[in-house]
């Protein structure tokens, strides 16, 4: 098993698409450029979906035509259907993400659609993007719970990672949505979605609205995943998840991950200089303990 771990950065997108007040593009566009300098190799840049649904990322595209794309790192954008895809296309992104859930009821409230419908809108995003050298990546969100349907059976997270994966993602991110998991669950959901699905295909995405995040991504690298996702200041969160509340802090991440002697090829301090300056333009103190401590040591 590797030493390294690679973290996606996606502050860019879950943690500015659950903020009440709007982003000035300027200062998302700044966010990109200043993560990029840190040493991630993948950053989520922007989202695509409808900005009837999601107004915070509507100026998806001049985002992500005012970036500056370092070589070595990639910026995935989330699209949910072949609108979605086409303008991603049209701004020059190399790499999607796709997204689903594995629970009815939350899918429902998150894109208007059953789980086998939300699929069916992107299985032509998958054959297009392969026709145009397009990378797809996959959630599957609510894996360790739903706030609509509560508990959500494993054989589902199992059955809907395993078809994304076999539709031609290359990377399917199991997201803990409103961050109820604990670690020996996310565990035991990890091996199950791994006895069917390559580890080295997977990700992990915890959301820390009870505080077990950090714990939840720490028993899951034991249990072999080498991909986790995270954004910095502990911002995210999904607006169509109710009570789900921020992403786990990048900069909390990072500094347990080289304690575990495992490298992540990024610079702590810059990454936490980048979450406080995040968390400044948010008007509130970064969500990351690491990123505290850093600033009063
Ligand atoms: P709908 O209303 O059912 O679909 O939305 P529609 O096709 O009728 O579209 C409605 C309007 O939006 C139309 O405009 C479309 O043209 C337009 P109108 O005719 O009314 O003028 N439209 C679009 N415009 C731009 N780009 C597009 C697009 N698509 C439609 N791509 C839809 C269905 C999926 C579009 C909608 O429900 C949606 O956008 N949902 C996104 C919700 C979202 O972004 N949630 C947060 C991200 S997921 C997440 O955070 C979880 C994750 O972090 C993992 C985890 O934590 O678990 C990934
Ligand atoms: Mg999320």
């Amino acid at each position: 098993m590797s030493d390294f771990v690679r973290i996606v950065e996606v502050a860019p997108r879950d943690g500015l698409q659950n903020e009440s007040a709007m982003v000035a593009t300027a200062d998302k566009i700044e966010l990109v450029d200043r993560l990029s300098a840190t040493g991630l190799r993948s950053i989520e840049a922007t989202s695509f979906v409808s900005p009837k649904w999601v107004p915070q990322l509507a100026d998806a595209a001049q985002v992500m035509a005012g970036i500056r794309r370092r070589p070595g790192v990639s910026y995935p954008v989330l699209v949910p259907n072949e609108q979605g895809y086409a303008r991603a296309l049209a701004s020059g992104a190399t790499e999607v993400a796709v997204f689903t859930a594995a629970s009815e009821a939350f899918n429902l409230r998150n894109v208007n659609a059953s789980i086998d419908a939300s699929i069916d809108r992107f299985v032509p995003v998958l054959a297009q993007a392969r026709a145009d050298g397009v990378r797809v990546r996959g959630y599957v969100s609510t894996v360790l719970g739903c706030p609509y349907q509560g508990e959500v059976p494993l054989a589902d997270v199992v059955r809907v990672a395993r078809r994304l994966h076999a539709l031609g993602c290359y990377e399917i991110s199991l997201g803990d949505t409103i961050g109820v998991g604990t670690a020996h669950k996310a565990r035991e959901m990890l091996l199950a979605v791994a006895s069917e699905v390559p580890m080295d295909a997977l990700a992990v995405h915890f959301h820390d609205t009870w505080g077990q995040a950090l714990a939840n991504v720490a028993a899951c690298i034991e249990a072999g995943v080498r991909v986790a996702d995270s954004a910095v200041a502990g911002t995210g969160g999904c607006p169509y998840a109710r009570g789900a509340s921020g992403n786990v802090a990048s900069e909390d991440l990072v500094y347990m991950l080289h304690g575990m002697g495992i490298d992540t090829g990024i610079d702590l301090e810059a990454l936490a200089e980048t979450g406080r300056w995040l968390a400044a333009r948010l008007g509130r103190e970064t969500g990351s303990k690491v990123g505290r401590a850093l600033a009063a040591a």
